[in-house]
């Protein structure tokens, strides 16, 4: 995809106030990250904005007027005369697939997650927010437009110079990694084949016949807003499993007589929300009351016996062990490809079994990972699993909080 290697080192010695954009789903999120000219630790001014509904699915120009003028709101607010001068470099987190022309530059190949702006298909993604900043007298250039891989990696990166991917597991889920540009094909038979360059991998979208989909899967893909896509995605990320055990818990109710009764907001697409099924997962009190609540709360489901809320907590717990698998069994492709899971690599076709197991960083972000805890324990497991116990400690998974936003930042710093 994009992102010479050499911007990871160059932006360390940058200065000044440098401003982010990073719009991922149903939020987005201005970020202001001060560079004093060398590494330092990095606490970015994170501003996180809920995107309103009728934006989401109505005008792209709408959308990015609202963007702008939030940026200009944030630049207000933060405009002391304490503060380094403003550069006018911005960097645009954009968490969707983009074909990517340039280092600034991608058309929107289709939306995923909950946006779904029909006149933003095939469009310049920068030029549009560009556009948009014009109208609102902002004197700043998108100089870097990076999938929140991309971003990740890049921060993750100048935390630590070992980081060699970069995994999104929140609402959404996608890996990017650094890859040696003549082992990648789209590369091979171009002038410039060597150096690296990020891959972004968009593997949301991945599907094999070898992955068996339950009728809970089946109907979720025929029912949501783009059947037939992002596969894995949804049997992964935090906007879907909250979903999968809410059919779950319809299909006991219809097939069995363990729940009294149901409402009609359990068959609600999306009524129950990861952070719920999270919260549900980890009731440890003896008569899961927690349990109890949400499914009143939630799903308008009340009265529900010791026993089903058991089985409840057993449904959370197979669904994000699932997905938790399937997510390493993603990290372990990439160490994979890379020469980075102890058995030499496939990278290009060179065999890479001389090269001993390095440390091996991946930096990943997004609300699954970091507010679910049996899913990060889930994905630990398996990584020792499938690894081995001593390849896998040399594998850290480092949280990289904000860092698609704060990465563009970075990046941004560089041009
Ligand atoms: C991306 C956003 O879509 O998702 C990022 O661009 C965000 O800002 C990431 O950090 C993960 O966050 P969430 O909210 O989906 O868990
Ligand atoms: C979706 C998007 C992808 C993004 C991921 C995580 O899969 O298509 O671009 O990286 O969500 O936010």
């Amino acid at each position: 995809m994009l992102v010479n290697k050499y911007i990871i080192f160059f932006i360390r010695s940058e200065k000044g106030t440098f401003y982010a954009l990073d719009l991922g789903d149903t939020n987005f999120r201005v970020l202001r990250v001060e560079l004093g000219g060398q590494r330092s630790s990095l606490h970015p001014d994170v501003e996180q904005h809920p995107i309103p509904n009728l934006l989401m699915s109505g005008r792209s120009e709408d959308l990015f007027d609202f963007i702008a003028s939030s940026l200009h709101q944030f630049i207000e607010k933060g405009n002391d005369s304490e503060q380094s001068p403003i550069t006018k470099e911005l960097g645009f987190t954009f968490s969707f697939p983009v074909n990517q022309t340039s280092v600034s530059s991608g058309i929107l190949i289709k939306w995923t997650k909950g946006l779904a702006i029909k006149d933003m298909v095939g469009k310049e993604v920068a030029g549009s927010l560009q556009q948009a900043l014009a109208r609102k007298g902002l004197n700043m250039q998108v100089t870097v437009l990076v999938n929140d891989t991309v971003g990740t990696l890049a921060l993750g990166h100048y935390h630590d110079a070992d980081t060699v991917a970069a995994v999104i597991i929140g609402t959404g889920t996608n890996a990017c990694y650094w890859e040696r540009t003549d082992a990648i094909i789209k590369c091979q038979g171009r002038l410039t084949t060597s150096g690296g360059m990020v891959v972004n991998m968009e593997w949301g979208n991945f599907w094999s016949a070898h992955l068996p989909r339950t009728s809970y899967d089946i109907e979720l893909d025929a029912e949501s807003p783009n059947p037939n896509d992002q596969g894995f995605e949804k049997m992964i990320s935090g906007m879907y499993l909250g979903d999968i055990v809410r059919r779950v818990i319809l299909r006991m109710w219809e097939e069995s007589d363990i729940f009294v009764s149901v409402s009609s907001k359990s068959s609600m697409p999306f009524a129950l929300r990861m952070p719920s099924m999270a919260a549900m997962h980890a009731d440890d009190s003896p008569e899961l009351t927690e349990v109890a609540r949400i499914l009143k709360d939630d799903l308008d489901i009340p009265d529900v016996p010791l026993k089903a809320r058991k089985l409840v907590v057993k449904v959370c717990d197979v669904v994000t062990c699932r997905a938790a698998r399937l997510a390493a069994a993603g990290i372990v492709g990439i160490l994979k490809k890379i020469g980075r899971d102890g058995s030499g690599g496939i990278t290009g076709g060179r065999s890479r079994s001389d090269i001993k197991m390095r440390r091996t960083v991946v930096a990943v972000e997004g609300s699954l990972f970091t507010q679910y805890t049996m899913f990060r324990e889930y994905l630990q497991g398996a990584l020792h699993e499938i690894l081995g116990e001593d390849v896998a400690r040399h594998v850290i998974l480092m949280d990289t909080e904000d860092g698609s936003g704060t990465g563009a930042a970075l990046l941004a710093a560089s041009y």
